[in-house]
């Protein structure tokens, strides 16, 4: 993770120190601002797994679904097999007995509204343990809404020097970048407005080798509006850059809910059965080729990696909300796919 060390800081101290009464920490601002990865990064720190007896995490998202929400939390405490036929009041007095005397963290990621704040919150128990949670969300009023002692905490855009050494990151990884490319490349990071999504897409555009020479990074950034705070445009070029199978690959990703994440055999399968995956004139198979659009579209940070198997192979892909919002207004427009109709 690149950037937000001070902001790290104060917010571990905020976490293991302060009251012994429940706190919640917000972090709000817009998407794309690098909520969800700081608040990842505060989840796993040393000192907060050492700090606090059980560590629970759930994304609450648009489609709320407060017993989808209870499944994601119990999943952190015990065995889910016993817990299938009971009823929401009775899973959520599970959960609360469960955490009754413990100190505990709790990360509920994209809160949308009050009604799903006041829901996932109840069965919390507040024992005067120093138990934390930390709530992201872009919406000012929540954080206002669910404030108990800690002031909300508004997520800064990028400096220019941050946003170029995460594009620097993310296209060159532990390699250096290449003198003739330093100016460029810092007036495009410049472009991204601080954003760091639009940093991390915009770096997808260089991902492939044959795409480190000045002409095509100048020609990049001059299709780039300046200072483009919104992402939308820099979301409509990393599409516009895809081969038009992958770009079906990826609006397809509207048919499934916000924030999910899909594994990746059943995405696989599903493209196949869509017909959008070509067979190859060499002797790779479908699933061959199906995986390599996917980690084609890995490596231009338009699909991000949920879990990953043993050996480092990615096991489910999401993507960021904002591409989600993207891909079903373009899906909604171009009437692909009748499921998406039907949802909307
Ligand atoms: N500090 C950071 N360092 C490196 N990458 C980051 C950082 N913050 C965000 N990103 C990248 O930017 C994208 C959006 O971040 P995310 O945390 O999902 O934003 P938000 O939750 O605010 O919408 C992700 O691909 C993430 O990997
Ligand atoms: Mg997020």
């Amino acid at each position: 993770m690149v950037g937000f060390e001070r902001e790290t800081e104060m917010l571990i101290e905020q976490l293991v120190t302060g009251p012994w009464e429940l706190d919640v920490i917000s972090i709000f601002g817009m998407p794309g601002l690098g909520k969800t990865t700081l608040a990842k990064k505060l989840y796993d720190h040393e000192a907060i797994c050492n700090r606090f007896d059980i560590r629970l995490w759930c994304c609450s998202s648009q489609s709320y679904d407060n017993r989808a929400l209870l499944f994601q939390l119990l999943g952190h405490i015990s065995e889910l097999d016993s817990t299938k036929k009971m009823s929401n009041d009775e899973l959520a007095e599970k959960l609360y007995e469960s955490l009754k005397g413990k100190r505990y963290l709790l990360v509920v990621d994209d809160v949308w509204s009050s009604e799903a704040w006041d829901d996932i919150k109840r069965p919390f128990p507040d024992d005067d343990k120093g138990s934390r949670i930390i709530l992201t969300t872009r919406l000012e009023s929540i954080v206002t809404y669910a404030m108990i002692s800690s002031s909300p905490h508004h997520l800064r855009l990028f400096t220019e020097e941050e946003s170029w050494m995460l594009l620097k990151e993310k296209v060159f990884r532990e390699g250096d970048c290449p003198q003739e490319l330093e100016e460029i490349g810092m007036q495009i990071a410049r472009k991204c407005g601080g954003l760091p999504l639009a940093i991390v897409l915009v770096a997808g555009l260089f991902a492939e080798n044959d795409h480190r020479e000045v002409g095509y990074w100048k020609e990049v950034g001059e299709s780039l509006k300046s200072n483009m705070r919104g992402c939308t445009g820099i979301i409509e070029s990393s599409y516009q850059h895809l081969p038009i199978q992958l770009q079906k690959c990826v609006l397809y990703f509207a048919s499934f809910p916000k924030d999910q994440n899909v594994p990746v055999k059943k995405l696989m399968r599903l493209w196949i059965a869509e017909n959008f995956v070509e067979a190859s004139t060499g002797s790779n198979s479908l699933e061959m080729v199906a995986m390599d659009y996917l980690m084609n579209l890995i490596g231009s940070n338009l699909v991000m990696v949920g879990k990953t198997n043993f050996s480092g192979e990615p096991k489910a892909v999401h993507i960021h909300d904002l591409i989600h919002e993207f891909s079903l207004m373009k899906a909604k427009r171009g009437k692909f796919l009748l499921r998406i109709q039907n949802q909307l």
